[in-house]
């Protein structure tokens, strides 16, 4: 238990930490990485660039921090952050590096004003915020190995079959090489990826989200070409696995992990949305609705650039004509001359309130959706000005939880 003392010291300087967030963090990973250069193998290099990862760990740290006498508050978001953690296979013994290299940092930035007495608090509140991941993941890993077909750590898959699903999206289709059963998944969950790409020297891990439904005798995971953009480069895991992951090639994967999840036992109206390669796993829920829940009814909308990247239309065309209960719709930001010559999509910009209302069923419905950022950011504000209830909505960001406040 920490004393009153303590907790009030945590509280009146997060703020002040706040302030200088970015400068702590930077110099956090800076010094973590230097003095710990093996965790380079554990941290995704293309979130690092972008300062995404850098922001999630500090707002988490600083969230757990203000409300350190009620950690019970934020277990949700804890809950999130393990699976992750699971799914990357970090372990009891990494946490106290993370905390000594942040306090050094903290230390560093505040210069004199870091006196020994914050100083200590923080150590104290940081080993408290650690011990609540370390049990809850404990738990996780025990889970993942119990569980039938599961296993703790990464295991071996051979990609048994590669399809190209449009001019940027490739599904794989994994198979134990032992033989062995695999752990069924709840739709929405995704696996870790573990790759050692020839002439680089690091370890890279990736999550994927499984886009076919659980229960099946292989893992499909459906993954785009990360095609550069202003200062970013071409993303290079996604450029591997498109162009030298082949057919017979082994791949380590951990098992499935994540809380963006189909709710199975409410019977409401589902609708799923998705922009670009955000289709995984709504595609993986619409996919367990017609074998799990045919009679409930679901809305699949899926927003793409155009027809060319527009992946996996035929599966979901082929549910909602063999299945009355669900309904289809695309919405196509910059349709080709050819997808406007054969009325290849329902909606034609971006998706907004006004013609989410033409599609979307009568009455209270669960909402599910993922793309990225902006997308998540409109179709948030959207669901907002339709009046439906935040309990009803879920969604999952593309790597590190981002803000789905409109900037
Ligand atoms: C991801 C927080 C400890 C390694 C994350 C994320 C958060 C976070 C918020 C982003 C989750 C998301 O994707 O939405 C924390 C906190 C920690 C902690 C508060 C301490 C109390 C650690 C430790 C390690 C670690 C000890 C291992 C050295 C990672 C990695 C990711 C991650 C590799 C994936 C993100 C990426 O590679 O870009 N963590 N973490 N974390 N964490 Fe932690």
């Amino acid at each position: 238990m920490l004393s009153e003392n303590t907790i009030r010291i945590i509280k009146s300087t997060v703020p002040v930490l706040e302030v200088h967030g970015t400068e702590i963090t930077r110099r956090f990973y800076k010094m973590m990485f230097s003095n710990h250069p093996e965790l380079l193998n554990v941290f995704n290099h293309a979130n690092q660039k972008r300062g995404r990862q850098q922001q999630a760990l500090a707002n988490t740290v600083y969230a757990a921090a203000a409300n350190i006498d009620r950690l019970g508050d934020i277990l949700p978001a804890v809950k999130q952050i393990a699976h992750k953690h699971r799914s990357l296979g970090i372990t009891a013994d990494q946490y106290p590096i993370v905390g000594e290299n942040l306090l050094a940092a903290i230390k560093d930035v505040l210069g004199d004003a870091a006196t020994d007495e914050i100083i200590g608090a923080w150590a104290e509140a940081y080993g408290v915020i650690a011990d609540v991941f370390i049990g809850i993941e404990a738990q996780m890993y025990e889970e993942a190995e119990k569980q039938e077909g599961g296993w703790a750590g990464f295991r071996e898959f051979k990609v048994e079959r590669k399809v190209k699903e449009s001019d940027v999206i490739m599904s794989f289709y994994l198979v134990p090489m032992d033989g062995g059963p695999i752990a069924s998944f709840v739709p929405g969950q995704y696996i870790s990826v573990k790759l050692n790409i020839p002439g680089d020297p690091y370890t890279h891990l990736r999550q994927y989200s499984l886009s076919d439904a659980p229960g099946k005798p292989y893992y499909r995971i459906s993954t785009k070409r990360e095609i550069g953009y202003g200062d970013d480069p071409d993303g290079m895991v996604s450029g591997y696995m498109h162009d030298s992951v082949q057919e017979g090639d082994v791949l380590r994967l951990s098992a499935p992990a994540g809380d963006f999840v189909l709710d199975l036992e409410d019977t409401r109206p589902v609708v799923l949305i998705s922009g670009g390669v955000g289709l995984t796993p709504t595609l993986s829920m619409l996919k367990t609705l017609v074998e799990r829940q045919p009679e409930r009814k679901a809305v699949f909308i899926h927003s793409a650039r155009n027809g060319a990247v527009h992946a996996l239309r035929d599966e979901v065309e082929a549910l909602a004509s063999s299945h009355p209960q669900i309904g289809a719709f695309w919405s196509y930001s910059q349709p080709t001359d050819e997808d406007r010559a054969e009325q290849a999509y329902q909606h034609e910009g971006l998706i907004d309130a006004k013609w989410l209302r033409t599609v979307l069923p009568d009455g209270e419905a669960s909402y599910y959706f993922c793309g990225p950022v902006p997308f998540m950011q409109a179709i948030n504000g959207a669901l907002r000005e339709l009046n439906v209830p935040e309990a009803d909505i879920h969604y999952e960001f593309f790597g590190p939880k981002g803000s789905l406040e409109e900037p």
